[in-house]
């Protein structure tokens, strides 16, 4: 609901005040801030604070620290004319200053309400800084893993990604908008922005209207349905229209389907970019159809503020519509309570003692811990024992404090990250025997690298092969041709597996990779991510069986680099494969491997031993509208408690729309102490078997439906059918 003095406010509003409103900035400021007094300096901030004082802008982006923000919005509330408080954005992402795993790692977890306590945890922080709004969570499904923005969201599984999207809503949000410890969350980038072709940073994209609505927009949707107040259009074109100036996505979906009454901000320069697609002529033009498409906002070009009052003068854009666009942004503000209060978030002794304190590194090593994924744990070799045995860690990640928080980590510090080497010292204390190698750069060979890793390989008991990505190989614009271990490292772990040593690969990563060779081989293949300001006691927690992982992967691990894009719920060809490891002619697969993953989706291990038993009922129905109830049976074989992640899959054999091979309906985390078994119950409704039908619509058709209880996408688990019976 818009307040009334809204109304009275917006009635005051110049043409240029309005356009002011619906026109962010980033931050001028280069200045020191209450965390680090002594930094920067302010060229062009003077500037900016004079285009505050005339109404030109909304707020500020890129700009936390309460230092600035007083400044500023003193510029807004005492010297401007209307007194409109200014807000406050930032990419808040996986943490402020006290840095949390990158959200792929997160979603490992399968624990959304982790990611809930983390998000909120960055609230915590980062509103102490100063800001309002956070762009996040990003919420775009990502199936090929050459994009570098996978690091950003939950993987390539619209179950999972709508849990996530809404966990993370929530816990930006906390209970209360005008709370201190609230930020204002942005659901981006609408829409298909992970669909980019082969994977290229802002490529177009061509998907049809029944996948954008059964694979990219539920998470939106959940979003939305958690109360995100705020959407970032994305960079992309969609089949011909990109989304900044594309009516059917913001306007026919987003709000009359919808009913979505939040507003839309620009990707950056999103508007400006038009014009490089060739879809607007113009700054003026690109102007026009963003905002006649329904993006209120604009960030960063400057083109509404230079370009919407003269489109209304001249009447090519209606007066009403940029109210109407101005009294969301103004009622938004009301909701975070600015006008009550512009300095509520602005308070620079609680920025320093909100500032990475115990408890959220402590949160940060329990998300980071629950992260990690063991893909391959051959003779148990992990966990390992504590002490009395020489370790040789080696490889570019193996110490030092740099690429622990990994990418759009904007306000964190890696100097203050816990590196492998002193997360292990930490768990080992006196009792450490430890070789420190780097052996190679992460994407160039390292002078006499190999020869000193070799040396302490063969003067060690195990090694720890600490390789992977930097933090700069993912992330936005980081697409990559080839998803492999550098060839650099490849040829270290090559020359370190020659010794004969165990190796335990500890892989940082912020996208699947296509394993090789010695990686591939190795016994023991820990998946770390980009885990954040505790990574390397999170990583010790695990190698030494302080917590038995329990960790799934949120996206396949292809074979080879080719196999892109590449997930687990594909849809059947005429020619399948169903002996995968046959390759036989003239079916589905390509000359040399197998289909399936090397580490499918839902993939990790325990330190327990679990197996699955006794899916019931066998050859159930599912009336109408009514509700089937399956049960199976967990138990730990092991001799160490595990924490087993369950998961239910289910396949329509035929319908009108062909179904994917399997889908992610429900899944369960159970803890298992040795010896002990869990009966895990999972019910299923019609609406969980319905799909986007051939009129465009969520449809339910009657018949049958396989259903597993299972490890992994790709594992057997259980099996059994049902029928959904007709109405
Ligand atoms: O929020 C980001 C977005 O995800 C990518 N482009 C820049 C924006 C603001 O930093």
């Amino acid at each position: 609901p818009v307040p009334g003095f809204v109304d009275a406010l917006v009635s005051k509003m110049t043409l240029a005040e309005k356009a002011g409103q619906l026109s962010l900035m980033a931050s001028a400021w280069g200045g020191s801030t209450a965390i680090n007094p002594a930094s920067g300096s302010n060229a062009n901030f003077d500037e900016q604070v004079e285009e505050v004082r005339k109404g030109m802008i909304t707020g500020v982006f890129n700009g936390s620290g309460t230092n600035m923000c007083r400044i500023m919005q003193t510029a807004a509330v005492k010297e401007s004319r209307l007194k409109i408080p200014l807000i406050f954005a930032a990419d808040i992402i996986h943490g402020h200053r006290t840095i949390f795993p990158v959200p792929v790692g997160e979603a490992a977890s399968f624990e959304p309400a982790m990611a809930e306590k983390t998000a909120r945890a960055a609230s915590y922080e980062a509103a102490a800084a100063g800001v309002d709004w956070t762009f996040a969570p990003m919420v775009d499904i990502s199936r090929d893993q050459r994009w570098g923005r996978t690091m950003e969201g939950a993987g390539e599984d619209v179950l999972l990604g709508n849990l996530f999207a809404a966990a993370r809503v929530r816990g930006f949000q906390g209970p209360d908008l005008k709370a201190i410890d609230a930020m204002m969350a942005c659901a981006k980038h609408f829409a298909a922005y992970g669909a980019a072709e082969a994977g290229l940073d802002y490529n177009t994209v061509d998907v049809s209207e029944r996948t954008l609505r059964e694979v990219y927009f539920p998470p939106f949707q959940a979003a939305f349905n958690a109360g995100a107040p705020s959407a970032m259009a994305s960079f992309n074109e969609i089949s011909g229209v990109p989304a900044t100036g594309n009516e059917w996505l913001m306007r026919t979906v987003l709000r009359d389907e919808w009913k979505y009454d939040g507003f839309v901000v620009s990707d950056y320069t999103g508007d400006m970019e038009m014009i490089a697609h060739g879809f607007a002529a113009d700054a003026r033009e690109a102007t026009k159809l963003a905002f006649m498409a329904g993006v209120d906002m604009s960030m960063t070009s400057g083109f509404y503020r230079d370009h919407l009052p003269d489109l209304v003068e001249k009447g090519e854009v209606p007066m009403e519509r940029l109210d109407a666009s101005v009294r969301k942004v103004l009622a938004i503000k009301a909701k975070l309570g600015l006008f009550e209060n512009p300095f509520r978030r602005i308070d620079e002794k609680r920025e320093v003692a909100r500032s990475r304190n115990k408890t959220t590194i402590a949160l940060s090593r329990e998300m980071a811990k629950k992260s990690i994924v063991l893909l391959k744990n051959e003779g148990d070799i992990l966990p390992l024992r504590k002490g009395g045995q020489k370790i040789a860690i080696i490889g570019p990640f193996a110490a030092g404090q740099h690429d622990l928080n990994g990418p759009w980590c904007v306000y964190g510090d890696n100097k203050l990250a816990i590196d492998l080497e002193t997360g292990i010292r930490n768990a080992l204390g006196k009792s450490a025997d430890i070789t420190v190698v780097e052996g190679s750069e992460v994407e160039a060979p390292l002078a006499g690298g190999i020869e000193a890793a070799v040396a302490a390989a063969n003067a060690a008991d195990v090694v720890l092969l600490a390789i992977g990505e930097s933090e700069r190989m993912s992330g936005e614009a980081q697409s990559r041709t080839s998803i492999t271990v550098p060839a650099p490292q490849q040829a270290l772990a090559e020359a370190v597996a020659a010794t004969g040593k165990p190796v335990i690969v500890v892989l940082k990563n912020g996208r699947a990779l296509a394993l090789e060779g010695a990686v591939r081989n190795a016994p023991a293949i820990l998946v770390t991510w980009f885990l954040g300001s505790e990574s390397g006691n999170a990583i010790a927690d695990v190698l030494f069986g302080d917590y038995s992982p329990s960790g799934r992967l949120p996206i396949s691990f292809p074979r080879e680099p080719g196999q892109q894009p590449f997930y687990y719920s594909h849809k059947p060809t005429g020619r399948p494969n169903p002996s995968d490891d046959k390759l036989e002619e003239y079916k589905t697969h390509y000359r040399s491997i197998p289909n399936s993953a090397l580490y499918p989706f839902g993939h990790g291990l325990t330190y327990g031993k679990i197996d699955y038993a006794g899916l019931a009922p066998q050859e159930g129905t599912l009336p109408w509208d009514g509700e089937i109830a399956f049960t199976a049976t967990v138990t730990n074989r092991g001799t160490r408690a595990a924490e087993e992640v369950v998961q239910l899959y289910i396949r329509d054999r035929a319908a009108s729309i062909t179904r994917p091979v399997r889908e992610l309906k429900a899944f369960r985390k159970v803890a298992l102490a040795p010896g002990a078994s869990e009966t895990v119950r999972f019910v299923l409704r019609r609406k969980d078997l319905m799909f986007i039908g051939q009129k465009l619509e969520p449809t339910a058709e009657p018949g049958l439906f396989d259903v597993w209880i299972a490890p992994s996408a790709q594992a057997q688990g259980v099996h059994s059918t049902f029928t959904l019976a007709a109405a």
